[in-house]
């Protein structure tokens, strides 16, 4: 089923074979790296290139998650993953890509880049997948659905059941992507990837782990997907800077939930302190590290806020947002300069 959706000159690719695929040891006269050394201390062996086949990351991870390593591939950021998962399954001017909006930017934006048409899909009023909707914009072109749970910027969870019925009914790879799922307990649909093979996940390491600035997102899917992954990525794209992270990082899982408590919690606090506010029309219910408030007037309170050196999202030009401001959780001291910032403004 996975090949029947692959482009046709993808699938007649013939991979580029890099030198530390074939050989990581022995008198490396292979890639033309330098013999000496790096011109910094250190013990990665810089000089030399990374392994292409992120073994030891993919293995320590699927330890981790409880998945194959074989159902996982890492990018330079899940951004990354979603500009690779584009290009294997989507003809420019030809083939399709549907968007569940309001949702995180960078999928019409790599779709855009790709020369790929995309249809936007609205969610219900709840934030929930409106099939009616996608029943009239689906169409056999349409190759990938991309979906965000919890969804940024609303922050709700979106129903898994729906979620696998669009796997169930629709003949297109649907991409769900978790970036906020550990700020959501028990929720992810990681489990599922075994048994649906049009379905993947994509994650990342920027949020609840903290290390936005080493680059590393991966994904969760069916191993033939994996596969056309490693088939088209550039050959060395995870490097040994960034893996080494990731490794010392699935070490503090402990860290990582700690972290996620004090931001949900968090959360929880500044959620009931704008509700004590006036000039606010909707706070979203929200799972992630982020909360969506739909204001009487979004720009002054935006403007204000940035005068002040407050800096949050203006989310109000997206499909349906209209005065929405996104504001990320921050720490204890953040959250209550911004209150007392829009108790001045409000
Ligand atoms: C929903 C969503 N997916 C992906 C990303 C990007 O993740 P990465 O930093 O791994 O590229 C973001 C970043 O804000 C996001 O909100």
């Amino acid at each position: 089923m996975i090949d029947n959706l692959v482009r046709e000159n993808i699938k007649r690719l013939k991979p580029y074979t890099s030198a530390r695929e074939s050989f990581e040891k022995g008198i490396l006269l292979d890639a033309n790296e330098n013999p000496f050394g790096a011109v910094i201390e250190s013990d990665l062996e810089l000089n030399r290139y990374p392994d292409p086949k992120q073994k030891e990351v993919r293995t320590r991870l699927g330890e981790v998650l409880g998945v194959a390593s074989e159902n996982l591939f890492f990018g330079v950021g899940s951004d990354e993953i979603i500009d690779l998962l584009i290009r294997i399954f989507c003809t420019p001017q030809k083939d399709e890509v549907m968007i569940l909006e309001p949702t995180y930017g960078m999928y019409k934006v790599a779709c855009d880049i790709n020369d790929v048409k995309t249809s936007h899909v609205m969610l219900d009023e709840n934030f929930q997948i409106d099939f009616n909707a996608i029943r009239n914009a689906w169409n056999e072109n349409t190759k990938l659905i991309f979906l965000c749970n919890p969804n940024n910027p609303t922050g709700n969870l979106i129903d898994p059941h729906d979620i696998l019925q669009l796997c169930s009914k629709y003949n297109s790879i649907i991409i769900v992507d978790e970036a906020y799922i550990d700020f959501a307990n028990g929720c992810s649909l990681k489990d599922e990837v075994g048994k649906i093979n049009n379905l993947v996940i994509l994650r990342t390491f920027s949020k609840a782990w903290g290390l936005a600035g080493i680059r590393a997102g991966y994904c969760i899917a069916n191993s033939e997907i994996i596969s056309y992954l490693f088939k088209i990525k550039a050959p060395y794209n995870l490097n040994k800077l960034t893996s080494k992270t990731i490794l010392d990082a699935l070490d503090n899982y402990s860290t990582m939930q700690q972290n996620v408590v004090l931001i949900n919690a968090e959360r929880i606090r500044l959620i009931s302190e704008l509700q004590n506010l006036t000039g606010i029309i909707k706070i979203c219910t929200s799972h992630a590290n982020f909360v969506l408030v739909k204001f009487e007037n979004a720009e002054k309170v935006f403007n204000y806020l940035i005068s002040k050196n407050v800096i949050i999202r203006n989310r109000s030009n997206m499909p349906g947002l209209q005065d929405c401001l996104r504001i990320t959780i921050g720490t204890k001291e953040e959250n209550d300069f911004l209150l007392i910032k829009l108790r001045e403004i409000l």
